[in-house]
């Protein structure tokens, strides 16, 4: 009598607790590996505010900054799994992923501007690329601006045969990599978070990247130059999950998709600055010394690099390159 007594009572707890567990917040686990002051840390977070207001509490969005849960390889690993639901990886690691494509975005001053970036990332060329994540299981949902590369090392890097023989981190792009050999560099892909500790060690040389990833990474403490490059640009596309998109409630995936438009705003909107800021912060620390390259010598890097173009085309997609020329005006000759 008793264990039947204590069933009934235990099935009209469980009764109780079903509006309860009804309502129980959807997570999202957005994992990236920046620090949470740069423009993708406050993408991000801004993300995270307007889709729990405007869901009233039914999304909580739960932001890792910093690598503190995943790696960058292990993140688009544990996205398809399922283990987190949002990232926002650089475009130059999704090649691993099997999709080439987007290592056109690596091609080295082949924008001049961030009008010309946008006129991709906005338009039908950029669109095409993030359909082509879904066949791997994630969908792309936007682009986030970061800012252009600039070049870190222990020794002051003005000319091309400066690069010669420097151990430099690179993303895992297959276009960074022939890049930098095309310098006579020795490129070595790393994940974001090992670089500092790298710099330090003496296990690289020096790296490429924006000033806003250099300042809260803390490169420049570690790395006596910085030269003024400005030869490739850094920039996200935010991706989820397809499966766990799909199957959100039609008026919660709404209100994200708004979310992510006033967040990819805002990131877009600061992205410069930040990286303006970053610049001085660094000038102002004294620990690293900024080097700005004449326009013959930024011609010189680009006369010297350009030849990855070729190089690199039949991998990418010759009529992919083709069609980022003529939307970006590049002219490999020039
Ligand atoms: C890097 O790995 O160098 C950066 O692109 C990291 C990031 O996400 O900005």
């Amino acid at each position: 009598m008793n264990r039947i007594h204590a069933a009934i009572v235990g099935i009209a707890a469980s009764l109780f607790a079903l509006p309860a567990l009804a309502q129980a917040p959807i997570v999202i686990k957005f994992s990236h590996v920046t620090t949470a002051d740069t423009p993708k840390g406050k993408g991000a977070d801004t993300f995270k505010r307007l889709a729990e207001e405007r869901s009233k509490g039914r999304v909580k969005v739960e932001v890792y900054p910093n690598s503190t849960l995943y790696k960058d390889k292990e993140e688009l690993e544990a996205l398809q799994l399922g283990a987190v639901q949002m990232l926002a990886p650089s475009l130059a690691k999704f090649g691993p992923l099997g999709v080439r494509e987007f290592e056109v975005f690596d091609l080295p001053f082949i924008f001049d501007s961030i009008e010309e970036m946008h006129r991709i990332t906005q338009g039908p060329l950029g669109q095409g690329l993030l359909k082509k994540l879904e066949s791997r299981g994630i969908l792309g949902l936007a682009y986030w601006d970061n800012g252009f590369k600039q070049t870190s090392a222990n020794k002051a890097i003005r000319k091309p045969e400066d690069f010669k023989g420097q151990k430099l981190r690179i993303q895992s792009s297959k276009v960074l990599e022939a890049q930098f050999r095309s310098v006579n560099a020795l490129p070595q892909v790393m994940a974001f978070s090992e670089v500092y500790q790298a710099m330090q060690t003496g296990v690289v040389d020096g790296s490429e990247n924006t000033l806003s990833n250099m300042y809260t990474q803390k490169h420049h403490e570690v790395q006596k130059f910085i030269t003024l490059s400005d030869h490739g640009y850094i920039g996200y596309a935010v991706i989820t999950n397809k499966k766990f998109w799909d199957g959100l409630p039609a008026d919660i995936r709404s209100i994200l998709e708004g979310a992510m438009k006033d967040a990819t705003k805002l990131a877009n909107d600061i992205a410069k600055k930040e990286n303006d800021d970053a610049l001085e912060a660094i000038r102002k620390s004294g620990k690293s010394q900024v080097l700005t390259l004449t326009p013959a010598e930024r011609a010189e890097w680009k006369k010297a690099m350009v030849k990855t173009h070729r190089e690199m085309e039949s991998k990418i997609g010759p009529e992919l390159v083709q069609a980022f020329y003529k939307e970006t005006g590049f002219d490999p000759a020039k």
